[in-house]
């Protein structure tokens, strides 16, 4: 359900309304009218609970919320990540109180900081329930969020609306069962979402796919019953900033069982999430289209599903790239490096600025740090990784910078061809990247989001199921990258 977020230029008397500052004194400053003194005392005291970020004095037919950002001298990034938790924790009061309208009223907060609490909300809001019969036990009540304050415009909400949108169309992507969204459903899907764009957008088939030699794609494929697809999304407005692209390769593997090497039963379910990386690129994209950035960017997307079937892909096979690697396959279920290389070589074809790969790609990844960050490893790319990592930061997507030291490539040379896919047993994630960079000479980073990508439970306001990782931190930068002279 849609929340309608807007401004407000008269609180209505009697709506519900939230009162957020950074201070006790401007917050009492505005409520001292409008409470009783058993109220203010109440609140007061309340306040002084660190457990509690909202207090709430419930009148019945409306509510009023209060909240007091708890540390304002912390840096700005770790504000706005207070606020979107502030977002979330509201979302659940006004789901106990059916509160269904609200007036957000503040002085103190900034633009950004007003986004955020947005952000927090809105991407709370969020459900993937199509196939629940009867939903309504968990529906938001909140319909109206009325925002009553000087430092945010009506067109800041709409344009940081579309970015969400395209957060949560991500997380549907993540979220859609593979036995629905296969490789065809999953191309088709993205074809609709760019369709009233100005974007080009181009679906390689099959036999295009053999045309331009894609083996690793093709490899893994053979497997399936459907057959490959490539997806590229192409960005190029008249007045963009820079003349080589930035591209994104994401990883598009609607369903990872394994193939031959087939994983075990412990949680291939999630395994439909194994397109997040391709879900993210093409999600940020479509930010960065509907908003009409100034930055010639590129999403490229190779897509199949990983299947033990007929004619699989075997350990001890070797594939042969389009410029001449071949690679030994020693594990079936190393396949998203397998289909990235292809989309590396394509990308290669813009002599990117950068270029950025985004996938599941490990476990181990995952058992590094869990679902607190990104795994980031990057070539040639110093600056530009520490932007990256600058929007990290503000859209709390954090990366953490993995080693990626030369030395790290004996781990992947073969004794009978020129590298392999799997590296010994330590390093996995590295070794991981360290296969793509084989395949670039661009400056270059890796995002391996194996952890942040899928939440069994819920996570504030990443939710359950597909978080929608990546698609903040590629818009951010790439609108960073658009404000730069
Ligand atoms: N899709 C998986 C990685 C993954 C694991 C994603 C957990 C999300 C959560 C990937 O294709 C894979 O299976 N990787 C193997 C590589 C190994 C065989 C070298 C892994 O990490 O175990
Ligand atoms: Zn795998
Ligand atoms: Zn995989």
């Amino acid at each position: 359900m849609k929340i309608e977020i807007l401004k407000t230029s008269s609180p209505g008397a009697d709506n519900s309304l939230f009162f957020i500052e950074k201070s006790e004194k401007q917050l009492f400053s505005e409520v001292k009218l409008l409470l009783n003194p058993k109220e203010l005392t109440f609140l007061k005291k309340s306040l002084t609970d660190t457990k509690k970020n909202i207090i709430t004095i419930n009148r019945f037919d409306n509510q009023l919320f209060f909240a007091v950002i708890k540390k304002p001298a912390l840096p700005e990034h770790l504000i706005l990540e207070e606020l979107r938790k502030t977002g979330n924790e509201f979302l659940c009061k006004a789901k106990k109180f059916e509160t269904s309208t609200v007036t957000m009223i503040s002085k103190d907060l900034n633009k950004n900081e007003i986004m955020a609490f947005i952000e927090g909300v809105v991407l709370s809001s969020y459900r993937f329930d199509k196939y629940k019969s009867d939903a309504a036990d968990d529906k938001n009540p909140l319909k109206k969020l009325e925002l009553f304050s000087d430092a945010i415009k009506e067109s800041d909400i709409l344009s940081h609306n579309l970015v969400l949108e395209s957060v949560c169309a991500c997380r549907d992507l993540v979220n859609e069962p593979v036995c629905f969204m296969n490789t065809q459903a999953f191309a088709k899907q993205v074809s609709s979402m760019f369709k009233n764009t100005k974007a080009n957008v181009e679906v390689l088939n099959k036999t295009k796919i053999e045309s331009l030699k894609m083996n690793g794609l093709l490899s893994v494929n053979k497997g399936s019953v459907d057959p490959p697809a490539l997806i590229v999304i192409e960005w190029k407005p008249a007045k963009a900033k820079n003349k080589a692209p930035y591209v994104f390769v994401g990883k598009g593997l609607v369903y990872d069982t394994g193939g031959i090497n087939v994983k075990t039963a412990a949680g291939m379910e999630t395994m439909k999430c194994d397109m997040a990386g391709g879900a993210g690129v093409v999600s940020a994209m479509h930010a960065i289209v509907r908003s009409e950035l100034p930055v010639y960017a590129v999403g490229i997307v190779p897509v199949t599903d990983n299947r033990p079937g007929g004619n699989s892909l075997v350990p001890g096979d070797i594939i042969n790239y389009s410029d001449g690697t071949n690679v030994e396959v020693l594990n079936s279920d190393a396949e998203g490096r397998l289909i990235l290389a292809d989309g590396i070589l394509y990308a290669n074809k813009y002599k990117p600025t950068l270029l950025i790969t985004m996938a599941t790609l490990t476990g181990a990844a995952h058992a590094a740090i869990g679902k607190y960050g990104i795994v980031a490893m990057g070539k040639d790319s110093e600056a530009e990784f520490s932007e990256l990592q600058e929007s990290g930061n503000e859209v709390f997507e954090r990366l953490v910078e993995f080693p990626f030291w030369d030395d790290y490539d004996e781990l992947i040379k073969s004794d009978i061809a020129d590298i392999k896919n799997i590296g010994g047993p330590v390093a996995g994630a590295i070794t991981a990247g360290k296969f793509l960079a084989h395949f670039t000479k661009y400056p270059f980073i890796h995002l391996d989001i194996a952890g942040p990508s899928f939440n069994e439970k819920p996570d504030n306001y990443r939710g359950q199921g597909g978080s929608g990782v990546g698609v903040r931190l590629l818009f951010n930068f790439i609108q960073n990258k658009s404000k730069a002279k």
